[in-house]
């Protein structure tokens, strides 16, 4: 069944500085990757050299079809201390801005991707009430050096993930959730990055008005409960994890959507999530025989209808999906998995809802936060040796979607 998408529709993938770029050092996550202790498999090193091989990667996406790039730019690199801006730095990102014009392809930007300065972990990180001033004034410099390339902007990624999986429940760790978890530390995350994501995006705004603003959400389909919306929203997982950060995107241009699988919540639970995280804790909720991922997430492509359902219904805006894809290392079955997920967005298309891009998680194999290399998510294979960069099947079916803006 053929579907054509609409004129302007963004194909592309996305990757974040610290998982691609390398030697990120001046981060919170690098210091986090060599504090004793910390359960991260492997440190990021050099990771997939991307500082320095981004017009390769570029070119690759434009000569495999694509015409959108969703990658990071690292604070940690712009600001190494609080209030020294670096000049380099930003000519870096500018650069990549002025490659991606050059091979026809439109930047998507997240100003923030789970790496924090240095500076700004030892203040408290995603619970410093001092945030948002200083984020925003960091995306004031941002803007102002990349304005004439700017489309889609991005603030935060997964702050609902952060404040929640990370902050609440401790099962996505990072350095300042490792000194500071529970309910009290991720209520007070809430409500730094509830402040920090409008101050940007007013900040943004006033200096380019022509960038759509959002963020990024992490919005699973939810499945295994059967009761009225009413019912799954008093889950006090859903409650938090989904409630105040899809409210805060009133005054966005736009989300960004985050989904990856279905997550499995019961009312005998108590509203935990059933389900494999990846993070080395398997909850009893998948149902028997679930197919799983190499990262123990249920093989669900379908899920994403589901996800842009519920995001679209709690917001009413305009979605860019930010991040979708399949973890493994048989690439027939991440062809599955994109082939199952175009039928998803097949159907939400033809009811009419506003999707504007689908941008696949990941370019390239790279450093998966606290698995290391170990998982691979991308449609590019990376020699960690060589760097040498291999397409598979996988990129030249998401770019010949991408050609003909069809499926
Ligand atoms: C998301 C992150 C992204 C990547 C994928 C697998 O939560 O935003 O950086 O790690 O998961």
């Amino acid at each position: 069944m053929k579907y054509q998408f609409p004129k302007d529709f963004l194909w592309g993938a996305g990757t974040s500085a610290h998982q691609v770029e390398g030697g990120n050092w001046n981060s919170d996550w690098w210091e986090f990757e060599h504090t004793k202790g910390t359960p991260i498999a492997e440190p990021s090193g050099d990771t997939c050299d991307q500082y320095h091989r981004y017009p390769q990667d570029i070119a690759l996406m434009a000569d495999l079809g694509l015409n959108a790039y969703r990658f990071g730019i690292e604070w940690a690199r712009i600001e190494p201390e609080d209030g020294e801006f670096s000049l380099a730095a930003l000519n870096h990102y500018l650069d990549v801005c002025r490659v991606c014009r050059e091979q026809g392809i439109k930047p998507v930007i997240t100003l923030n991707h789970n790496s924090l300065p240095r500076w700004v972990a030892r203040k408290g990180g995603y619970l410093w009430d001092g945030l948002p001033k200083v984020f925003a004034r960091y995306c004031g410099k941002v803007t102002e050096h990349l304005k004439e390339y700017l489309g889609y902007v991005l603030t935060l990624n997964e702050p609902d993930l952060t404040a929640n999986l990370g902050i609440r429940h401790g099962m996505f760790p990072r350095l300042d959730t490792v000194r500071l978890k529970g309910n009290k530390a991720a209520e007070r995350s809430e409500k730094v990055m509830l402040l920090t994501h409008p101050a940007a995006r007013e900040t943004i705004k006033t200096i380019a008005p022509h960038a759509k603003v959002g963020w990024t959400l992490a919005v699973p389909d939810w499945g295994g409960f059967d009761g009225p919306e009413e019912e799954l929203m008093k889950q006090p997982m859903v409650r938090h994890w989904e409630g105040p950060f899809l409210e805060a995107t009133r005054g966005d241009d736009f989300v960004g959507l985050n989904s990856y699988t279905r997550l499995y919540v019961s009312k005998a639970y108590n509203g935990m999530i059933h389900g494999g995280l990846g993070l080395g804790l398997m909850f009893s909720g998948n149902p028997k025989g679930t197919r799983l991922t190499q990262m123990g997430w249920e093989f669900a492509p379908e899920s994403l209808g589901g996800a842009i359902r519920r995001t679209y219904q709690k917001t009413g805006l305009p979605i860019l999906i930010t991040e979708n894809g399949f973890p493994g290392d048989d690439d027939r079955e991440r062809v599955e998995f994109i082939n199952g997920a175009m039928e998803s967005l097949k159907g939400c298309m033809e009811e009419g809802l506003p999707v504007q891009g689908y941008l696949y998680w990941s370019l390239l194999d790279n450093f998966e936060w606290n698995k290391g290399f170990a998982m691979h998510f991308g449609l590019v294979a990376v020699d960690l040796n060589t760097f040498e960069r291999k397409p598979k099947p996988s990129a030249h079916l998401l770019g010949k979607i991408a050609r003909q803006n069809a499926i």
